[in-house]
């Protein structure tokens, strides 16, 4: 299984971006981690199409945009133009999940499923023969720099092997407090993509993305 570190831009320095954008990519980082938020699903508002457009282009990391918003499939086609790899969409946010997934991948972007740490994790269960990757959320979503929550740990564990039950290749990525303490549980729950916002960026993201990609 290959281990990938996936930064989260929305701690970066944003004056400073495409400098840090640089750096993590240079340390061996595979993914950029994209937040969009707005202010209806969770709370806060962060950023969207302008920034990642702009972002496009500019990197070879591969694009890994996380929807926090109601009603996703309403932007799908947006967020391919604009340049996302990877869509993952919230379990809760949809109308309809099997849909949504399917024109997603019809679009021909990579299809991830995420669910929030009170929902059960068999909400994604039905879902998983049409995904590439499901996010555990270890936070509840809507900010950064939260602590991990460690009932979390079990739903990674579940997602794995109901994966490895099925004979499905996925990538189970985890996302949320994740820092020097709590990477490995994820690891060893079974986490092989590991978004890391706060503990990246609030550091140097050079360095910080050096000791994390070793970790794992
Ligand atoms: C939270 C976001 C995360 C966030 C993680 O809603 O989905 O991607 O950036 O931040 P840290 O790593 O600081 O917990
Ligand atoms: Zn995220």
């Amino acid at each position: 299984m290959e281990y990938k570190l996936a930064p989260s831009i929305l701690s970066a320095d944003f004056l400073d971006l495409k400098t840090q954008i640089d750096q993590v990519e240079k340390a061996g980082a595979k993914y950029l981690h994209f937040d969009v938020m707005d202010g209806l699903f969770v709370p806060n508002i962060s950023f969207g199409i302008p920034v990642l457009e702009c972002i496009k282009g500019h990197t070879d990391l591969v694009l890994d945009v996380h929807l926090m918003i109601v009603d996703p499939a309403r932007y799908f086609e947006k967020f391919k133009e604009a340049g996302a790899q990877i869509l993952t969409v919230h379990v809760e946010a949809m109308k309809d999940p099997a849909s949504d997934l399917k024109k997603i991948k019809e679009l021909g972007m990579i299809p991830s499923i995420t669910l929030s740490p009170d929902t059960p994790v068999e909400s994604v269960f039905p879902y998983l023969e049409l995904v590439d990757q499901v996010l555990v959320m270890t936070v509840n979503p809507g900010a950064g720099a939260q602590h991990y929550i460690d009932k979390c740990t079990a739903k990674i564990k579940a997602v794995r092997e109901e994966a490895l039950r099925r004979g499905l290749e996925i990538d189970v990525e985890v996302d949320g407090g994740i820092n020097e303490n709590t990477i490995l549980t994820a690891k060893e729950a079974g986490a092989n993509v590991f978004v890391m916002g706060s503990s990246v960026f609030k550091e140097n993201p050079y360095e910080s993305a050096r000791k994390y990609i070793e970790m794992i």
